[in-house]
């Protein structure tokens, strides 16, 4: 294995040392394999490769300060893979499974698992996924579910630092009582062409609005959006977006730090009134946004208008009080007094 520069990681397919599997069929989860073969070997007609059925989790895991190893609360992740497993129409592993393949993935790579002081975290990635073979657009109960798992750090390529985001007037992420609150791949398919639109001009992050209306704030693509207004920490309230469980975290820290927590449906035009704004997520942990601007279409020049929050670069104060509580207590740097961390044994 060539060194890692910690330091240097960012978030990527990084090939680790070991895959954990489990395939459910007639009624049943077979015993978990611990396995160094990263490819899967699936019947062409498999429900996933026609009708996009799968789904995904992301969680981290902390080499902490004083040596232990926590994994960030891993049953919200397995709780969220159950429903939409559910929603899928395909078996989920219950908690208990969900939390032992996590655990022997970080086992079995732990030579992947950054030292403490680097900012950096083993991200798991549970997949499962419908491998039956069809045609016919009905749900059967034969799933993989596998954990990998990747050494990283920011996903932007910077900790702590604004970015810019703008809302696409053209592009909708998810359809009104849609698939937009369940974590399946399908809703990221919808989103590559306009994020390399996208970068391509600058921006970062794309915003989402409510796909009925357009009047409401939902989510980024690839996290949830927080605003802080004076004393309050503001989410959107809407059907169609993931519940984050950075963001329920972050409102569970907010209301720790006295602050008000409003979850209600955000009007765009309130951009205007907001301190600070950002994303948060589990690979983004929070991304402030130093500027918003809306397109009517993302490919076109014309900004119909622009929202600023911060200096180029620069990050909120809030932002930052937010950002050195959670990561303080997903490192052991600071009380885990709500007990987010679940504390696995070496091997
Ligand atoms: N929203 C979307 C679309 C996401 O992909 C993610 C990432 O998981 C989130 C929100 C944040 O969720 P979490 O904080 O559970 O990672
Ligand atoms: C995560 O934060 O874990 C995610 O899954 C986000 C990813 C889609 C970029």
């Amino acid at each position: 294995m060539s060194e890692i520069n910690w330091d240097k990681l960012g978030f990527d397919a990084y090939r680790t040392r070991t895959v954990v599997l489990s395939h459910y069929k007639d009624g049943k989860w077979s015993p978990v394999e611990t396995t160094e073969n990263f490819s899967f070997t699936l019947d062409p007609f498999a429900q996933v490769f026609h009708y996009a059925i799968s789904c995904f989790e992301g969680l981290k895991t902390f080499r902490q300060k004083d040596g232990r190893i926590a994994i960030f609360r891993p049953d919200q992740n397995a709780a969220r893979m159950q429903r939409t497993a559910k929603f899928l129409g395909i078996p989920a592993p219950d908690k208990d499974l969900f939390i032992k393949m996590c655990t022997l993935c970080v086992q079995n790579n732990l030579e992947f698992l950054p030292p403490y002081g680097h900012q950096a975290s083993l991200y798991l990635r549970p997949m499962l996924f419908g491998v039956h073979p069809q045609m016919q657009l009905v749900p059967y109960p034969e799933a993989y579910f596998a954990v990998i798992c990747a050494p990283a750090g920011s996903y932007y390529g910077e900790h702590l630092k604004s970015f810019a985001g703008v809302i696409p007037g053209n592009y909708d992420r998810a359809a009104p009582k849609g698939s937009g609150s369940y974590k399946i791949g399908a809703n990221y398919a919808a989103t590559f062409k306009p994020y390399k639109t996208a970068h391509d001009q600058g921006y970062t992050e794309l915003l989402y609005l409510n796909s009925g209306t357009r009047e409401f704030i939902d989510e980024f693509g690839s996290s949830n959006f927080f605003a802080i207004k004076g004393n309050k920490y503001i989410t959107p309230l809407s059907d169609s977006v993931l519940p984050s469980i950075t963001n329920k975290t972050l409102q569970e820290v907010a209301a720790d730090f006295g602050m008000e927590v409003e979850k209600r449906p955000v009007r765009v035009e309130e951009l205007a009134d907001f301190d600070e704004a950002a994303a948060c997520g589990t690979a983004v942990v929070i991304t402030p946004m130093s500027h918003i601007d809306i397109k009517p279409v993302l490919e076109e020049d014309k900004v119909e208008k622009s929202y600023r929050f911060m200096p180029d670069g620069e990050v909120g104060e809030v932002c930052t009080k937010l950002y050195k509580r959670i990561t303080g207590i997903q490192f052991g740097e600071l009380e885990d007094t709500h007990g987010w961390c679940y504390h696995i044994e070496e091997k």
